[in-house]
């Protein structure tokens, strides 16, 4: 018999306990408080968001969460004990600097010590010292956002202990002040831990809507919220973590943002978003690899404008439905034959979801690994999994993991 593991979420009660548990055994006094922030899945809008395209990404309700406590003393000394990881780390933020520079950070500690850096940067601060404790029910490694979820719930703490008075809270969240938390957090990941990402994870884990998915455009940083009910219509979002091991991932990655850039300069555009006659643009590209990575890029731009028509203009049934199934799996097809950044796991995955009846299957996030999501009706969704599992047996793939997601709420204080 075929059994399968889902990822259940905990409750932010459950992960405040966890994450206080782990500061008081590690510290031995209480912090002053616990922040949140989710993963994220992006439905549609797949590696435009460095070319100034549209997102559609929702919040997960998998989340990493922070129990933290300021320094009295200003000695500007981190330290950091995460669940995930052995040991305590101490790091100096006097001694913090890029990636490519000897003050370089080691380690997951980059992804913290660099939010208070680039804080620092924008005129912030400069802060004291604090002591950090870190758990989190986020899969590493799959595709959703881990490394954003943690940047993003040291900068809602930090914005609340130093009183920045940037994000507001969950409940009345300021959208201005939580994209300049954004910010901080994407020169995090691109300047002090070295991954040249663009901001759909760190925007979807601050700037997300409970319940909605949010549509955003990478070209001028607005969001604003987008439907996606599928619990009203009896439908499942299902994302399967291949956990394929992850190869070559961030050169690749940067392959393709490079390809994309240099295009763009041929093309005599800043970013590939302003094309605004796509015949026209690929036929000025003569390199074969970069002709297919643009058109990746210029047909999911597309797709992903008619996704956010269909997603406007009413439920999740009949027309709409079939519309976004072949959005969808238009978006994964391109990704696989054109910007050919998927791989047997992911490929598979989404095969087999779409002959188990799937409205729809793509795989979410950069790519070379990680998880892929399906629309799926509930009454489907456990044979879904069973035949997946199967698959993946048979080609002796890991054993992929599940998680049923509904979108959630967007980084702050647990209350
Ligand atoms: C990763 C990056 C994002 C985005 C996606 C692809 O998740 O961190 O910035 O480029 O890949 O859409």
């Amino acid at each position: 018999m075929t059994t399968y593991t889902t990822v259940t979420a905990w409750t932010q009660k459950e992960g405040e306990r966890r994450v206080t548990d782990l500061f008081i055994d590690t510290y031995h006094y209480h912090p002053q408080g616990v922040w949140q922030a989710p993963g994220r899945v992006n439905l549609i809008g797949e590696h435009v968001d460095y070319n100034g395209g549209k997102c559609v990404p929702i919040a997960l309700p998998h989340r990493t969460y922070a129990a933290v406590a300021t320094h009295d003393d200003n000695d500007r000394l981190l330290r950091l004990v995460s669940r995930q990881a052995d040991g305590v780390t101490e790091i100096d933020l006097n001694k913090v600097g890029p990636y490519d520079s000897p003050q370089k950070v080691d380690g997951w500690g980059a992804y913290v010590a660099g939010v208070l850096w680039a804080l620092e940067q924008k005129g912030y601060g400069p802060f004291p010292g604090y002591d950090i404790a870190i758990d989190s029910c986020v899969p590493f490694g799959a595709g959703l956002s881990s490394s954003a979820a943690l940047e993003c719930a040291i900068a809602v703490a930090v914005d609340d202990l130093a009183e920045l008075g940037l994000g507001g809270s969950v409940d009345d969240p300021d959208d201005e002040g939580r994209k300049i938390l954004v910010e901080a957090c994407m020169s995090a990941e691109n300047d002090i831990a070295g991954a040249n990402t663009g901001g759909l994870d760190q925007s979807s884990s601050l700037r997300c809507r409970e319940g909605k998915a949010i549509m955003l455009d990478c070209q001028d940083g607005s969001v604003r919220p987008v439907e996606f009910d599928l619990g009203a219509k009896n439908l499942t979002l299902l994302v399967i973590d291949t956990k394929a091991p992850h190869s070559l991932n961030d050169g690749q990655y940067a392959s393709r943002r490079n390809a994309c850039e240099q295009a763009a300069s041929i093309i005599g555009v800043e970013l590939l978003a302003d094309v605004s006659d796509t015949e026209a643009a690929l036929a000025q590209l003569n390199d074969k690899e970069q002709y297919k990575r643009v058109r990746h890029v210029l047909s999911e731009i597309e797709r992903t404008d008619k996704a956010i028509s269909v997603l406007d203009s009413g439920d999740l049934s009949g027309q709409r439905l079939e519309a976004i199934a072949a959005l969808f799996n238009g978006s994964h097809d391109s990704l696989r034959d054109d910007y050919e950044v998927t791989c047997p796991e992911l490929d598979t995955a989404v095969d087999v979801a779409r002959q188990a009846g799937a409205h729809g299957a793509r795989m979410t996030g950069g790519g070379f690994g990680g998880s892929a999501i399906a629309i799926i009706d509930n009454d489907k969704v456990d044979a879904t999994m069973k035949a997946i599992v199967d698959s993946y047996q048979e080609r002796g793939f890991n054993e992929p993991e599940f998680l049923l997601v509904t979108p959630a709420a967007p980084a702050g204080r647990v209350n």
